[in-house]
């Protein structure tokens, strides 16, 4: 059983099991968590207590849309956005990776010797059935290639319809 001391803690305490259930339950002008298994008995509820909702378990697995996990082999339907100059760095690709989610790169903007050396490194770390991307803008009209370098002008994600981002 959730024992409620404040709001905000019961709340909390309830979103670190988001695989449960729980009822919901007013009593005294506010509102309690009680565990859903085993179902709260009258004794739980006491006279004051009565049932008005039941909280479902959630599965982070199951949100989205299933097509999203089968099409690129993650456990859950979440993946982090490619972030340029590598914010969407090595650390956080493997990360996602591991935790059965996809991470994406931040290739755009860095010298190539730093992107090869995140791809030496993300595929030596994380074996092949462990997917992950790499975002590479393609700019053909605003990009420049200064010392082997890609450098997107403005980023393309800020001016749509004036490049595309390949993850
Ligand atoms: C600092 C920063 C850098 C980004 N760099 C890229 C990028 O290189 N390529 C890209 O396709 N999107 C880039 N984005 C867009 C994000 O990947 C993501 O699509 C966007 O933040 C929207 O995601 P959200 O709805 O979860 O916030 C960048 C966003 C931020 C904030």
């Amino acid at each position: 059983m959730v024992v409620p001391t404040t709001r905000e803690l019961t709340l909390e305490r309830a979103l670190s099991r988001v695989r449960d259930s729980f009822v919901v339950v007013a009593r005294a002008g506010d509102y309690e968590l009680l565990d859903a298994e085993p179902w709260p008995t009258p004794a739980d509820l006491g006279e004051a207590g009565r049932r008005v909702a039941l909280l479902a378990a959630c599965h982070p697995e199951s949100l989205g849309d299933a097509s999203f996990c089968a099409d690129h082999q993650v456990r859950y339907p979440c993946m982090s956005g490619a972030m340029a100059n590598g914010i969407g760095s090595v650390e956080i690709v493997e990360a996602m990776g591991r935790a059965g989610m996809l991470g994406i790169f931040g290739a755009a903007g860095l010298p190539i010797a730093k992107t090869e050396a995140a791809i030496d490194r993300l595929s030596r770390a994380l074996n092949d059935t462990t997917p992950y991307g790499f975002n590479l803008i393609h700019s053909p009209q605003r990009t420049r290639e200064r010392g082997r370098r890609h450098r997107p002008v403005p980023p393309p994600w800020r001016t749509p319809g004036r490049g595309v981002g390949v993850s």
